[in-house]
């Protein structure tokens, strides 16, 4: 009687179901590069992946280590053709395949907090070329390689201020700022990467973003607390709720997503 259960069981396809299911965000033997890995959520993504077994390229600017060894560490200008094809061959050397890319680099000018009437066209066409522009640089070169490779996922981030405008209630008297390139930005690499997916979805490659609201990061208490009133959570996001949805839109369980913008920002955007 059991055994026949048992038999039974073994041909019912929702065990067959279960099992897929569980593979969906098996991310073993995966390579994922993570670009902008030195800084707050880079940092998280990294440790995101390491936990999810996957083969992790960690890539900045600025020189970075990780205390896995397994990690490749990688030096990498988003702005610059030739370091960034220079580090596409170091993976391809090593690993012979990237699955996911994951671009969340945050290039900006060193007067980058300007107000307004403080800023000009050479500051924003600056950080639009540097942030804008390396997204865009990047993001083909990665493309394209996969492209030979025939599958792949690339995530881009953006913002909630590439959706929508600031509420500048929340930064008066303070030095946290909101500069105007930073919108024009992020809503250019929103639809940056919905022309890479359609582009390169006959190709079996899927491109997103992700738009976080605010991250917690020991902020102005004034600011965390205005901000925090404005959002239906009434809370600041956590990078760890950032990584997470990440993980998703790299893993087969988004097999079928393309194009689209994840918001992760506790509803600020749904009022
Ligand atoms: N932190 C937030 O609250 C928040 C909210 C919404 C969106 N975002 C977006 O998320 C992404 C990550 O933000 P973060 O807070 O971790 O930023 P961060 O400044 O902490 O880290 C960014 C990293 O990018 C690296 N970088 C800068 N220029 C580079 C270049 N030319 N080439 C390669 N690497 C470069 C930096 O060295 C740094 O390690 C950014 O695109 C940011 O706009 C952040």
């Amino acid at each position: 009687m059991l055994e026949n259960q048992l038999k039974i069981l073994a041909l019912n396809s929702h065990i067959g179901t279960y099992n897929m299911y569980k593979e969906l965000f098996d991310f073993k033997d995966k390579v994922v590069v993570v670009c902008g890995a030195g800084g707050l959520i880079g940092k998280e993504l990294v440790q995101c992946f390491i936990e999810y077994n996957a083969k992790v390229v960690a890539i900045d600017i600025n020189k970075i280590r990780h205390e896995n060894t397994d990690v490749l560490c990688l030096q990498m200008d988003i702005n610059s053709e030739h370091s960034v094809s220079t580090a596409l061959d170091n993976i391809f050397k090593k690993f012979g395949r990237i699955d996911s890319w994951v671009n969340c680099a945050y290039p900006r000018t060193s007067d980058w907090n300007k107000s307004v009437e403080e800023s000009g066209p050479e500051w924003f066409n600056k950080n639009t070329e540097i942030h804008l522009g390396g997204y865009y640089l990047t993001s083909r070169a990665v493309l394209e390689r996969m492209k030979v490779q025939g599958e792949g996922s690339l995530v881009n981030f953006s913002s909630i201020y590439g959706v929508v405008g600031p509420n500048f209630n929340i930064y008066e008297g303070l030095s946290i700022n909101n500069p105007v390139a930073y919108s024009a930005i992020k809503a250019g690499i929103i639809n940056l990467s919905k022309y890479f997916a359609t582009y390169y979805g006959p190709f079996n490659l899927r491109v997103n973003c992700v738009s976080p609201g605010g991250v917690f990061d020991n902020q102005d208490s004034v600011f965390v607390k205005r901000y925090s009133a404005l959002t239906p959570m009434r809370r600041m996001a956590k990078k760890q709720e950032i990584a997470g949805s990440v993980l998703f839109l790299s893993s087969n369980a988004a097999s079928y997503i393309t194009g689209q913008n994840l918001l992760i920002d506790g509803g600020w955007t749904a009022h």
